[in-house]
């Protein structure tokens, strides 16, 4: 699901997070400074990370 949202403080989706990897992010700092996703309370970081692996691999 394309849409889903990975990190609700920021309502960053899936689709965000590839779009940023799509733009050059690699790494959990990336998609921070690409997204804003994970900057609030931080819950998601795990979330971004597996997301980030799976498009990476
Ligand atoms: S859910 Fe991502 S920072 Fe809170």
């Amino acid at each position: 699901m394309e849409d889903r949202i990975i990190c609700e403080c920021m309502n960053v989706s899936y689709e965000d997070i590839k779009n940023a990897v799509k733009e050059g992010a690699k790494t959990l700092d990336d998609i921070k400074e690409a997204t804003e996703a994970g900057t609030i309370c931080g819950i998601c970081e795990d979330d971004i990370q597996e997301v980030l692996d799976e498009l990476l691999k």
